[in-house]
């Protein structure tokens, strides 16, 4: 691309280096999803080797979706869409290429350590300690390119959008730093500063709130700048973003506890985390309705456009996985889901068909644009990849529920002498077709992704870069 871009342009340069690398480790982390699902079809995948085993690739997975997939989609669309919404260019284009850089290093450091076998053992948080430094400095100079950003704004307004995108950085960064505080004992292991039962509170607080921050919020934020545009409608009430943020962040902080149920924290802890997961439906489905309702008039447009349909059904799948998860929080309900494959099934409830598919929606949205198209290189394929993604995630979750119930049911099952009726290997035997299942949905929506590659490909082999420079010009103000 042109490197002579005026000052007064957007930088569109590590938008672009973000967007292209949501693909790559799009495909990678859902790849291995595949292949740690099929591990559990073929226990033989395993290769009797230490590095290939499904305990160590299984966090590589999560590390790589979550961090290296679906944080290279909040760092490309927030970077795009703070620059648009506030008619001004990032504060500074080194430190941004600093965060793309040593975002890139952070998941390379991943993919070597955690085969290997360093963890810290605390789920989402497995980096050991050198790599969870250098991540913790990445994330604070984000928050100044977005924050300062945002302070050099041309516009009046902060745009709802930012408000989302805002708190997600400020609270993972929180979440982060004080979930990794920990003595290194060498350079690749270090203990927690935390014991016992506060150990697992601290992580849990971490676990959900990287759910509720990282894996919501900021996607929030993608939702109420695409939803729109791609609908060409203002959202359908501005009132209701500002009641659904401050609702939202206020009620997340407090559900961590969900996790620990019949643990060995404190019980009043474990029924204000119940009760707040409750309350948080609310919140959560005004966000929904507000995007879904942004449509209004516009539901035709449906019909045509393959894009807006990413956008949409993954807002229905976050309206199913936030009404499932308060219910999961119900202590009677968890008693039968924990452990079993219904919290598998609603983590990619939320995972694929809310998290991947808003960012799949979001990026078919903006690459023409970040390379001076007028649209993708092919909408029929779009289609496709929406079908495959679709179907995927749809076989993936009622694998995992009637996996779930069936394990939940038959591990309390008791004979009239108190003992158990079924052997845990039995529960095993009768899982194994939900697996199958599991593995074909997952190839489904992973084989999605290389349609969108391919895609991508074709729409940057024909970038215009007179036409993409051009974009890059600011433009005069409300017109974002
Ligand atoms: C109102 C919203 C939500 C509530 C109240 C909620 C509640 C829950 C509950 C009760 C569990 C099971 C805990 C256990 O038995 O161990 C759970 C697990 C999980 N949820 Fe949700 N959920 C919500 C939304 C979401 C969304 C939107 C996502 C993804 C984008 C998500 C991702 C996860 C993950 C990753 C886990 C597994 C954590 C682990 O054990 O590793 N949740 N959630
Ligand atoms: C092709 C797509 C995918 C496949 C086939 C897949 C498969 C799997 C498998 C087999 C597991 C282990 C389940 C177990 O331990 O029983 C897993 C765990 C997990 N995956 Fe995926 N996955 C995919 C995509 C994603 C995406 C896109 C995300 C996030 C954005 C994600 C987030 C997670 C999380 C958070 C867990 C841990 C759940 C827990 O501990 O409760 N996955 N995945």
């Amino acid at each position: 691309m042109s490197t002579a871009i005026s000052p007064t342009a957007y930088n569109y340069k590590v938008v672009r280096q973000f967007a292209i690398m949501t693909v790559v480790w799009g495909i990678l982390g859902m790849g291995l999803g595949v292949f740690i699902a099929s591990q559990l079809v073929w226990p033989e995948l395993n290769f009797d080797l230490p590095w290939t085993t499904f305990g160590r690739l299984r966090p590589l997975h999560t590390n790589l979706v979550i961090f290296a997939f679906g944080g290279c989609a909040l760092f490309a669309t927030s970077y795009y869409v703070v620059q648009r919404t506030c008619q001004t260019r990032l504060i500074s284009d080194g430190l941004a290429a600093f965060t793309f850089w040593g975002w890139q290093a952070v998941i390379i450091g991943a993919i070597i350590t955690l085969p290997m076998g360093f963890t810290t053992t605390k789920e989402y948080a497995e980096l050991e300690w050198p790599l969870a430094i250098l991540l913790a400095i990445v994330w604070v100079v984000y928050g100044i390119v977005f924050f300062g950003t945002i302070v050099k704004r041309k516009t009046k307004h902060i745009y709802v959008g930012n408000w989302f995108y805002g708190a997600f950085i400020v609270v993972t960064a929180m979440l982060h730093i004080v979930n990794h505080a920990s003595l290194p004992v060498s350079f690749f292991k270090s203990y927690s500063a935390y014991a016992g039962a506060t150990d697992a509170m601290i992580q849990w607080w971490y676990g959900h709130n990287a759910v509720g921050f990282f894996l919501t919020t900021g996607f929030l934020g993608m939702m109420y700048y695409f939803v729109p545009k791609q609908a060409e409608r203002p959202i359908y009430s501005y009132r209701l973003s500002i009641v659904h943020f401050w609702a939202l962040i206020t009620l997340y902080i407090w559900a961590g506890p969900h996790h620990l149920h019949y643990t060995a924290l404190p019980d009043w802890a474990q029924s204000l985390g119940m009760a707040m997961s409750i309350i948080l439906l609310a919140p959560s489905w005004g966000g929904m309705i507000n995007g879904m309702m942004t449509l209004s008039g516009a539901w035709h447009k449906l019909r045509t456009d393959p894009i807006l349909r990413f956008l949409v059904v993954s807002l229905a799948f976050y309206g199913m996985s936030t009404f499932e998860g308060p219910m999961m929080a119900i202590k009677t309900v968890n008693a039968l889901s924990h452990y079993t494959d219904w919290t598998i099934g609603h983590v990619h409830a939320g995972a694929l068909g809310w998290v991947a598919m808003i960012s799949i929606g979001a990026l078919y949205h903006m690459i023409p644009k970040l390379y001076g198209r007028a649209q993708m290189h092919s909408i029929s394929l779009i289609n496709t990849h929406f079908w495959l993604a679709t179907i995927g995630t749809v076989l993936y979750i009622a694998s995992m529920w009637v996996n779930g119930i069936t394990q939940g049911l038959m591990w309390r099952a008791i004979n009239d002498d108190g003992t158990l009726t079924y052997s845990f290997v039995e529960a095993l035997q009768a899982s194994h077709p939900g697996f199958i299942v599991r593995a074909l949905g997952g190839a489904f929506f992973a084989s999605g992704m290389l349609f969108m590659a391919y895609n991508v490909w074709r729409t940057v082999r024909a970038a215009d870069p007179v036409a993409a420079e051009a974009a890059t010009k600011i433009a005069v103000v409300g017109a974002h």
